[in-house]
């Protein structure tokens, strides 16, 4: 059986250049099972024919909204509640700018207006278009509203810039939809999940740091919310693209982290503790670049707060889940961090200069909970996550 059998789907298609990767979206969409229609406007004709996408859905391509024999057979709000999805790939500047003032002058935007269903939004423009506050305004605004925004991904652009704004590639848009569409083990639940590393300021230009790169955290966020998770993600300074339709928040210090953390955790079922916070934070911060005058120079550092530990001391706490990077004994350290903080899990990871852990695309895990533990050996961090979002998912519900 095909993970889309029997999913009705509405894909969108707006004018850019990454109008003629719709083509593709249509055909995987199709080949999982789905029924796709498409929708095009009319800036789209100028990117990709009407008879590829009709070819490719096997249905006739709606354009206009005031087509009589179209609309005999199938009026726009009929067509609106028809779709289980609709998806807009390419989502250009302007589609979002019509769609977050609720315009509805063209079928596309009256479709999206009436529509009662999930709404996604593949965004793919130029990389100066998506970094303006009015687009980045008006994505808010959507992602206010419960539309979903999947990408973009960053890259190198069809006009020649480097930069986020390339839509996401049409293999994974079809992955979402199917997560989007699936009712995963974690549907309705809110996750909070912080990753990456802190930076501690000793002065304007220089930090306290670690080799956090983020992967880690960012995969499961993604695993998470493929699982259905509602997922927010509190963020130390990484370059990496969020996952489609995670909430984020960036931060750099542990305190701004765990502040994050704190106006965040209220409403969440689970908190994953994946970033790499400094323990110590300089006790002093320079207001000015300190100078190289004398021979040696001394750093007094301070006592973070445990954001994990404050997290699980809470009068009702979420479900916690944190890790435990060490370089020696990861199972008993672990165990350890377990009952001191007082979380429901933890996951050992063996790190250091051979183990590896940080910055790598691989990595392993021992993950430990009371009476019982279990090893999820090397693989891929996006593998890895997948394996670990199991194993939260069945304690989850064992405590629940
Ligand atoms: O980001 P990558 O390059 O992919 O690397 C992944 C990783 C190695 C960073 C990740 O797998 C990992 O092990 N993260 C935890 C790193 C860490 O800080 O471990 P710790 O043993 O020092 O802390 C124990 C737990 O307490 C962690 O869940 C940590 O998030 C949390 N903590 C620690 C200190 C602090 N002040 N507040 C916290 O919440």
């Amino acid at each position: 059986m095909s993970r889309l059998d029997g999913k009705r789907i509405l894909v969108g298609v707006t004018g850019g250049i990454a109008a003629y990767k719709s083509a593709e979206l249509v055909r995987l969409l199709g080949k999982q099972g789905a029924e796709v229609r498409v929708v095009m406007t009319a800036a789209a004709g100028e990117f990709i024919t009407p008879m590829t996408l009709q070819a490719l859905s096997g249905y006739p391509v709606r354009q206009s909204l005031f087509d009589q024999a179209h609309e005999a057979a199938m009026g726009h709000i009929e067509l609106a509640r028809w779709a289980d999805l609709i998806l807009i790939a390419p989502a250009s500047a302007d589609f979002m700018a019509r769609l977050a003032q609720g315009m509805a002058d063209d079928l596309l935007t009256t479709l999206c207006l009436a529509r009662t269903v999930p709404l996604a939004i593949a965004p793919a423009m130029n990389q100066a278009m998506w970094a303006n506050p009015a687009t980045q305004a008006n994505l808010a605004t959507l992602q206010s509203r419960g539309i979903d925004c999947w990408g973009p991904d960053a890259g190198s652009q069809a006009c020649g810039e480097v930069g986020p704004g390339r839509m996401l590639e049409p293999e994974a848009q079809t992955e979402l939809v199917i997560a989007r569409l699936s009712a995963g083990p974690l549907q309705g639940v809110k996750v909070l999940l912080t990753a990456g590393p802190t930076r501690e300021p000793i002065d304007p230009v220089r930090y306290v740091g670690n080799r956090s790169s983020g992967k880690m955290g960012f995969s499961l966020a993604r695993a998470l919310r493929e699982a259905g998770a509602d997922v927010s993600l509190v963020s130390g300074p990484v370059s990496l693209a969020t996952p489609a339709g995670v909430k984020r928040t960036d931060v750099e210090t542990a305190l701004q982290m765990r502040q994050a953390v704190l106006e965040q955790v209220v409403e969440c079922d689970i908190f994953v503790a994946c970033a790499a916070v400094a323990d110590y934070r300089p006790r002093e911060v320079a207001g000015q670049k300190i100078k190289k005058q004398q021979e040696q120079l001394e750093i007094r550092l301070e006592r973070n707060p445990d954001i994990l530990a404050e997290v699980a001391a809470l009068e009702s706490p979420p479900f916690t889940v944190g890790f435990a990077a060490e370089t020696d004994k990861p199972i008993e350290y672990a165990q350890q961090k377990r009952k001191n903080k007082r979380v429901n899990m933890v996951a050992a990871n063996l790190v250091g200069a051979e183990q590896g852990g940080f910055e790598r695309d691989e990595n392993a895990l021992t993950v430990v909970w009371e009476g019982g533990q279990q090893a999820l050996p090397m693989s891929d961090k996006g593998e890895l996550a997948k394996r670990l979002v199991e194993l939260i998912v069945e304690q989850y519900e064992q405590n629940n």
